[in-house]
């Protein structure tokens, strides 16, 4: 495959390739670096940007000059090395006073320090000029049922999302939000657990139009849905604003792999969508956003496979991208495509200013037996793409 480049937009989080390995059960495998130790690797190996939380960055109990000086360290250090800072996002999840939440925590207090710590992760992110702002409540949720008043929950994630979206409009920040569905850990079940129910929460807000999403593949393969059709989806409601790409294999906890190191089928259709957008519209929506990883580099792995799982996570999308753009373009696929109707789902199922009353009485002589009778040929539609995937 050929080397990345900055035309790719391929970005990484400073939390992914600066992962110690730290888990429930295990102190870190690896060093800790600071953030600015990451930079010149990332652009060495073709990533066009990176992002992080405010707390990847500084501390937690950081003050105001620690804070200025470690951001304007690393602002020197993606600009000597050419990295866009894209997006950035806000830590509610690892102190413990967020242990239930911070938007939609059942203490008050609770809730005004967590807004007050996202609006501030709002103005850093304007301050170095990143475009989408992460919003990933991993803590909104709760363990037990009986914790949670689940209407009142609602109420104030949607205070909190319309006061995050309204600073972002009255500052003039040239920012969008984009919510991160997960349906479960660190909490026993998480608010907005799939990209559908996080579309469904946006729809009811006032300044939703700057609300939308950032799926990330694991996250729905936990809940066993499609990735693919949640981007799908999203991108139909325009509200695909950012991907996070990693692999997961199966219904188990978050293993954030690396991209095409779980459901590769599933990886190589992800791809098609992102390069090739949706078969029937050629001048349709399509995501032009950062090729985002947000995965985790294995904590059996030195730092150098650290490097070696990034440079991983680029080739495989780089791979999937040529097999599945020679996939479109075979004409074998495309009569495939035909012969299975795909093409034919474009087409709307009433005429243009058909009259209701008029469909309800035609007898256009549609006989369900014959209509029954149709192939579709959709298992040689997929051994045309299993061809071009591992042929
Ligand atoms: C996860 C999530 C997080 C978020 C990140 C951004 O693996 O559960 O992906 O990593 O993406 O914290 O807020
Ligand atoms: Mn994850
Ligand atoms: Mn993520
Ligand atoms: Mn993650």
């Amino acid at each position: 495959t050929r080397q990345p480049t900055t035309d790719d937009k391929f970005s990484f989080g400073l939390w992914t390739v600066g992962w110690t390995g730290t888990d429930p059960f295990g102190l870190p495998t690896r060093p800790t670096l600071a953030p600015w130790e990451y930079t010149e690797r990332l652009a060495e190996l073709g990533v066009w940007g990176i992002t992080f939380h405010d707390n990847d960055v500084f501390p937690f109990d950081a003050d105001d000059a620690t804070k200025e000086r470690n951001l304007a360290r690393l602002k020197a250090a993606t600009d000597r090395c050419g990295l866009t800072v894209e997006m950035v996002t806000t830590n509610t999840f690892t102190h413990p006073v967020f242990k239930d939440g911070g938007l939609t925590a059942n203490d008050r207090s609770i809730r005004r320090f967590g807004l007050r710590k996202i609006l501030r992760a709002v103005d850093l992110a304007a301050q170095v000029g990143a475009t989408t702002f992460v919003m990933w409540g991993g803590r909104e949720g709760s363990e037990y049922d009986g914790s949670k008043d689940i209407f009142a929950a609602f109420e104030r994630y949607k205070e909190g999302l319309d006061t995050v979206a309204g600073y972002i409009k009255s500052q003039g920040y040239d920012l969008r939000i984009a919510l991160e569905p997960k349906p479960n850990e660190p909490r026993g079940d998480i608010f907005l657990p799939t990209v559908g129910h996080a579309l469904a929460l946006i729809a009811e807000l006032e300044h939703g139009d700057i609300v939308g999403l950032n799926p990330e593949t694991g996250h729905e393969q936990m809940a066993n849905l499609n990735y693919t059709h949640a981007l799908g989806q999203a991108l139909w409601s325009g509200k695909l604003f950012h991907i996070d790409l990693n692999g997961q294999r199966g219904l188990k906890y978050d293993q954030d792999l690396v991209f095409g190191h779980g459901d590769l089928v599933s990886a190589f259709f992800t791809v098609d969508l992102l390069e090739n957008g949706f078969p029937s519209y050629p001048d349709g929506p399509r995501y032009t956003g950062p090729r985002h990883f947000d995965y985790k580099p294995a904590r059996t792995e030195h730092l150098t496979g650290v490097w070696e799982s990034a440079k991983a996570c680029m080739a495989t999308y780089l791979m999937l991208a040529d097999k599945a753009r020679a996939f479109r373009a075979d004409s074998r696929v495309q009569e495939a495509m035909a012969y299975s109707g795909v093409l034919d789902l474009a087409q709307p199922t009433l005429e243009d200013g058909e009259s209701i009353e008029a469909f309800l009485h035609i007898d256009d002589g549609f006989d369900p037996d014959k209509a029954a009778e149709r192939d579709f040929g959709f298992v040689r539609l997929q051994q045309l793409a299993l061809e071009h995937l591992i042929g």
